[in-house]
């Protein structure tokens, strides 16, 4: 972590609690697409603010270098107010663990969010609050680096829960379904645009399982990645899901998770 993306670590960790009271408040007045524009915009602009004129210019100097759109969203500031500091994620915002993600699938996301491919569904309650997010990053190529670059990258988070009930051994039979695609070791396979799983939070994978069944996720057409996943999971139960979530969510934290 270099010491100018250290000093927006202490900015936000600083005013977290602030943070929380803004967004339990806007929320209750119902006008959250507007409230979520505004919180974007002042916490991309208040670890600026808060920085010396000579870091103001270093920090100025790296956007740049990294060909971050004026405007726009130019740090990783007011996505980590959901996903974390460290893309961790953040299980009471429903915002899944993207330390993992490779950035060309986190460049497609961005992109569906943006087209109205994930995140329009009225039953999509979580993806409805990260569209808006979405729709503010002009230069998707570049924020998916940054979330690529984030410390942590490829496992090194230990769940941070609740880690859901199933059965661990029948989620490890049922995923040979799934090995074509992602992989033995849940990597995932750029070849047919499929992310990495391993590790990624069991009450995540639990809620993407479901909504690509129920439709919420993957139904538009022009979906393709999408409409694969809703061929695969239609014949799973609720328990099937369940016991999937928490093998997929073991693959890569061998240590942590025990079968429940
Ligand atoms: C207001 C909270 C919030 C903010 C701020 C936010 N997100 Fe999200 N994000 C979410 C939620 C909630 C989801 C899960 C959506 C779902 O359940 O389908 C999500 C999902 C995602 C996904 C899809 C992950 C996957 O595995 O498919 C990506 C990528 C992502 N966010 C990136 C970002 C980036 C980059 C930013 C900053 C520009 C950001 N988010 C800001 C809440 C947020
Ligand atoms: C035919 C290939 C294929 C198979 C088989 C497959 N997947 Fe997928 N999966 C994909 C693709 C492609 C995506 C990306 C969808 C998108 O772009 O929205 C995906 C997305 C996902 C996601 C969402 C990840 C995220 O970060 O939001 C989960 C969870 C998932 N798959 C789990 C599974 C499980 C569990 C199985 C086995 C039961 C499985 N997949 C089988 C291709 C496949």
């Amino acid at each position: 972590m270099s010491e100018e993306d250290h000093q927006f670590s202490q900015a936000q960790q600083a005013t977290h609690p602030a943070r929380k009271i803004v967004f339990g408040s806007l929320i209750s007045l119902s006008v959250l697409p507007i409230a979520m524009l505004l919180i974007a915009v002042l916490w991309s602009v208040k670890p600026m603010i808060k920085q010396s004129s000579a870091q103001n210019d270093a920090a100025q100097e790296s956007a740049a270098t990294n060909g971050h759109a004026k405007g726009a969203l130019i740090n990783f500031a007011t996505c980590a107010t959901c996903h974390g500091v460290n893309g961790e994620g953040n299980a009471k915002m429903h915002a899944p663990r993207i330390a993992d993600l490779p950035p060309w699938y986190v460049k497609a996301q961005l992109e569906k969010f943006q087209n109205g491919l994930r995140g329009v569904n009225p039953t999509d309650v979580y993806g409805q609050t990260m569209r808006p997010m979405a729709m503010q990053v002009q230069d998707v190529d570049a924020m998916a680096k940054i979330v690529s670059d984030l410390e942590g990258h490829r496992g090194r988070f230990a769940p941070a829960g609740p880690v859901i009930a199933g059965n661990i051994d029948h989620g490890r039979v049922l995923y040979a379904q799934c090995v074509a695609c992602h992989g033995v070791n849940g990597l995932g396979e750029r070849g047919v645009k499929s992310p990495t799983i391993a590790g990624q939070e069991s009450w995540y994978v639990q809620q993407q399982l479901m909504n690509f069944r129920s439709g919420t996720r993957g139904i538009s057409t022009a979906d393709r990645e999408g409409n694969l996943m809703r061929i695969i999971v239609a014949p799973l139960s609720d328990a099937d899901i369940a016991d999937l979530a928490i093998f997929v969510n073991a693959i890569g934290n061998k240590k942590t998770v025990t079968p429940q």
